[in-house]
């Protein structure tokens, strides 16, 4: 099975993440289009999120998983049984009151849970997943009222689950099923703070330096594998430090952040860190 960048063998021309995710990476989409290998087998995404890569490149055959079991469990439902989550989807009221009643109860459906994920993902306050200390999402309401749920592109989502694989875990779990000429793509959330030089790590308990070096020994493993890998990750002189697999680090920009042609150096947030050759 091959991919051909930038023509994908694309059934769903308008295929779209069905969720707004924190660390979105639909920025970045036209610079990977350049990075891409021009073929591989299987497709990795052990930190799926929105998967707004994942569904930019709808591959044939793929492995994705994620640390947040509501969020896989979504996904499986989606998958599953896409016509129940929207008739749920539709029983709940984009109102200031019903968002606080749904987001306080627990459904027993898996369906009726996936619906209330999708439902309070896309009406809260920003779209971010914040749980509190008791596991309880709490994001305030977002007064998007206007919103138009995009039933169609679940559907069109589902079918394109159908044949992938949908996996809980944690992201050095995605080794097992990774073989030779695959890709796997891995966006984890970045450690550092931009507006600081230091090594904050302020979201430790999501993703500490020590989970950074864990990354690395993956990666170290998928080359053992003689499999591609494509990294994103803060531009930061720690992170090129603890990847120091003799790879590519290319700066990337992000179109929100440019500033001034004074700031040019300092805008390079991100890099993109990669074992595919080519035309970089
Ligand atoms: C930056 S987001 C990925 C965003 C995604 N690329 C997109 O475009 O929406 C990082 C993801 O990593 C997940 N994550 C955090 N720690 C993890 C771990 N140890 N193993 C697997 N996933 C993890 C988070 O739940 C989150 O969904």
């Amino acid at each position: 099975m091959t991919f051909n960048p930038p023509k994908f063998q694309n059934k769903y021309d308008n295929l779209k993440p069905f969720l707004r995710w924190a660390g979105g990476k639909r920025w970045l989409i036209k610079q990977l289009d350049d990075i891409l290998p021009k073929t591989f087998n299987q497709y990795h995404e052990p930190f799926i999120g929105g998967g707004s890569i994942f569904f930019h490149i709808n591959p044939q055959k793929a492995f994705i998983s994620d640390f947040n079991a509501e969020l896989i469990e979504t996904y499986s439902e989606v998958k599953n049984n896409p016509q129940e989550i929207i008739k749920y989807i539709k029983s709940f009221k984009n109102t200031k009151e019903d968002y606080l009643k749904i987001r306080t109860q627990n459904f027993q459906s898996p369906a009726k849970r996936a619906a209330r994920f999708i439902y309070l993902n896309q009406t809260s306050f920003n779209g971010i997943y914040r749980v509190n200390s008791k596991g309880k999402y709490n994001v305030p309401y977002g007064y998007r009222e206007n919103y138009k749920f995009d039933f169609e592109n679940i559907l069109n989502v589902s079918n394109v689950l159908k044949n992938i694989n949908i996996l809980h875990r944690d992201f050095t779990e995605c080794i097992d099923n990774v073989e030779e000429n695959d890709l796997v793509f891995l966006d984890p959330p970045y450690t550092v703070t931009h507006n600081n030089n230091g090594f904050v790590q302020y979201n430790q308990k999501i993703f500490s330096l020590e989970d950074q070096y864990r990354l690395a020994k993956l990666i170290t493993q998928i080359k053992e594998k003689k499999a591609y890998y494509i990294l994103t990750n803060a531009n930061h002189p720690k992170i090129r430090e603890i990847f120091n697999h003799n790879d590519h680090f290319i700066e990337v920009e992000r179109a929100s952040l440019v500033g001034g042609r004074g700031a040019k150096r300092g805008k390079y947030f991100e890099v993109v860190i990669t074992n595919v050759k080519g035309e970089l």
